[in-house]
């Protein structure tokens, strides 16, 4: 049965890497679900996989077993050219640690990037861009280089610019890494609203308790596999979702 609202399927996806004789399993019969409009936050030690799932989710990496299904059909060879492009463009909106902008160009080009590259009509590129820039509360800064801006402010300008194509899954990989706990919730917050806006699917890796809070469901990953799920509460508060979080990824570190 399909379930209504399912986005996204993952079904026991594999990967491992070969480093001369080596191998590693990166990720091991790693299975979940992502609804539509969902928010799930990724946790666990630095080397668990997380990266590596987000980059198979997102089409930069190929898994080495398992399917992917998207609105019920399997999504074959996305990875691959020709439709790796396409299925980047249309499906995945990307925001990294690193904001990733180009230096060179404005607060508005950086964001109108992905319309551009899809050769979008230039009134609906003007249009789209001063929308998204609105939504993030950039307006103000549109002409302004992406150097000229703090870094709570870049990360804004490629939340925009993840979003413009309004994406089916925002992928997020430590995007509060590089910003202070203030500005971090910020940020955090600023994603929560598109979630609630755009009903917005969302699969985000962090380290941090506080961030993984604003989910509603955290996968523990250890090893390149599931081991512990948290289903954040709505009727208790954020901090005592925040002790829970600890508390399971605590134990994750301990082996238990
Ligand atoms: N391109 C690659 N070639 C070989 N091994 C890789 C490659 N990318 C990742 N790995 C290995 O796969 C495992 C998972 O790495 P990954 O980057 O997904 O971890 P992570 O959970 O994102 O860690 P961190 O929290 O440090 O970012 C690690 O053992 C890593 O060394
Ligand atoms: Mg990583």
């Amino acid at each position: 049965m399909i379930t209504k609202n399912l986005l996204l399927k993952i079904n026991s996806i594999e990967k491992k890497y070969y480093i001369g004789k080596n191998e590693i399993n990166a990720l091991k019969n790693v299975s979940f679900e992502l609804d539509k409009g969902e928010f799930i936050v990724v946790m666990g030690r630095s080397g668990s996989g997380k990266t590596t799932l987000l980059n198979i989710l997102g089409g930069l990496d190929s898994p080495t077993g398992g399917k992917i299904f998207m609105n019920g059909k399997e999504v074959r060879d996305y990875h691959k050219e020709p439709y790796a492009t396409e299925y980047r463009r249309e499906k995945i909106g990307f925001v990294f640690q690193s904001y990733n902008l180009l230096k060179a160009l404005t607060v508005e080009e950086n964001v109108a990037l992905p319309l551009i590259l899809k050769n979008e009509k230039p009134l609906k590129i003007k249009e789209r861009t001063a929308e998204i820039l609105e939504l993030v509360g950039l307006s103000k800064w549109h002409n302004h280089r992406s150097v000229e801006l703090s870094g709570g402010q870049q990360q804004r300008v490629a939340v925009a610019r993840a979003l413009i194509t309004s994406p089916a899954i925002l992928l997020a990989d430590e995007p509060t890494g590089n910003l202070d706990s203030q500005t971090s919730e910020e940020i955090l917050q600023l994603i929560v609203n598109m979630k609630n806006k755009l009903n917005q699917s969302i699969v985000l890796v962090t380290h941090d308790p506080k961030v993984a809070a604003y989910g509603d469901r955290v996968l523990f990953f250890n090893d390149g596999e599931i081991v512990n799920e948290y289903r954040n509460q709505q009727d208790i508060s954020i901090n005592d979702n925040i002790t829970m979080i600890i508390n399971k990824f605590q134990s994750l570190i301990r082996g238990e």
